[in-house]
């Protein structure tokens, strides 16, 4: 049966990439890949055109979709409008109106950009680590919120960090489930000596570990936890955290590997349904000038054939193409070093489908 897949590209370099990333489709159709797309707005374009970040067409058309490939959104533009339609909020209200609880976020180091890493190649050669990030609770969803005036007249914001055992349990089972077919080890990563949430986070970790046997629970702080992160990131096999610890650490873990332009991502709902999006953002310094890495876009579809449309071996030959144009020399600007062949954001992408 044919496959739905919702393309939201969004905005900044959004469109760029997800450009190259619908061409790569486009050529495993050729192989029998039945999928349709259906193109959506989100973020700022959104806004431009209908004045929220998430017009109610586009829940519809990702509701209706199997899987939905998303490109970046926000804006130097967008600014300065009132936080509740800024295009982030578009991002976070898909998140949420379709359950995306659980955030994989990879981090792999191709080791042919070991020395793009700002870290020493023996510190990051052979890195394979896997963040699992909640995604649609905690700080970032929480309620009350707000910016208030205290009654001397000085003004004060608020959030509120809360997690119910239920989230921590569902997060921590994918994390989990990965780790089994991985290395079997989950660090889970909390501030539980000073957040009462995040000490029910690792207690709820520790009781679900007991239906694991074959997989080893480890806990850290934080704060800790990004040390090691630069110190010796090969210790980690998958990591399971919080929205925002996990907003942070996958920005740290990208670095570890060259470049934020490698990372994909995948939000997954409890059926599998997921959507697919490259980790870093739209970069509005660059866009426009077809310099953007289309790669972790590329690497996002990759994910999605994998988790959602059941075909990983289509899935291995992008991962394998990637790797060959890797081969090739072929840099985009943010992975280039001296010897190479700096190419274009079109150019990668057609390297890619000629690679498959
Ligand atoms: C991410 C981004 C988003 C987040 C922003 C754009 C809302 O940083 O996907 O990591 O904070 O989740
Ligand atoms: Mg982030």
């Amino acid at each position: 049966m044919t496959k739905k897949i919702a393309v939201l590209a969004g905005d900044g370099i959004g469109p760029e990439i997800v450009v190259e990333a619908v061409k790569v489709l486009d050529r495993l159709k050729q192989d029998g890949l039945d999928i349709e797309l259906e193109h959506g707005l989100i973020g700022g374009a959104a806004y431009d055109e209908s004045g929220t970040p998430l017009p109610d067409e586009t829940i519809a058309i990702s509701q209706a979709a199997d899987g939905i490939l998303l490109g970046a959104v926000g804006g130097y533009k967008w600014e300065s409008l009132d936080i509740s339609v800024r295009p982030e909020k578009g991002l976070l209200g898909i998140r949420s109106a379709l359950n995306l609880f659980a955030n994989l976020r990879p981090a792999i180091l191709y080791p042919q950009l070991a020395d793009a890493s700002t870290l020493k190649a023996e510190v990051v050669a052979g890195l394979d680590l896997m963040i699992v990030r909640e995604l649609t609770g905690g700080i970032y969803f929480g309620q009350p919120r707000g910016v208030r005036t205290l009654e001397n007249g000085e003004k004060e914001g608020f959030n509120t960090l809360v997690y119910k055992e239920s989230e921590i349990n569902r997060i921590g089972k994918v994390a989990f489930d990965i780790a089994q077919k991985r290395q079997s080890r989950v660090c889970s990563v909390d501030k539980a000596n000073v957040l009462e949430s995040t000490e029910l986070w690792r207690e709820t970790m520790t009781s679900l570990a007991e239906g694991y046997p074959s997989v080893e629970l480890s806990h850290m702080y934080v704060d800790n936890a990004a040390m090691q992160l630069v110190r010796a990131p090969k210790q980690f096999d998958v990591m399971v955290t919080t929205n925002m610890f996990g907003d942070i650490l996958s920005d740290c873990a990208s670095m570890l590997t060259g470049s934020i332009g490698m990372l994909p991502s995948a939000s997954l709902d409890e059926n599998g349904k997921g959507m697919y999006e490259p980790i870093h953002g739209s970069a509005p310094d660059i866009a426009g000038q077809n310099i953007a890495n289309p790669l972790a876009t590329i690497l996002s579809v990759a994910m999605m054939l994998r988790y959602t449309l059941e075909q990983p071996e289509m899935a291995d030959r992008i991962e394998k193409a990637v790797s060959t144009v890797l081969d090739k020399g072929l840099r985009t600007a943010d992975i280039f070093s001296e010897g190479m062949t700096k190419v274009g954001t079109s150019e990668m992408g057609d390297a890619v489908v000629a690679a498959l």
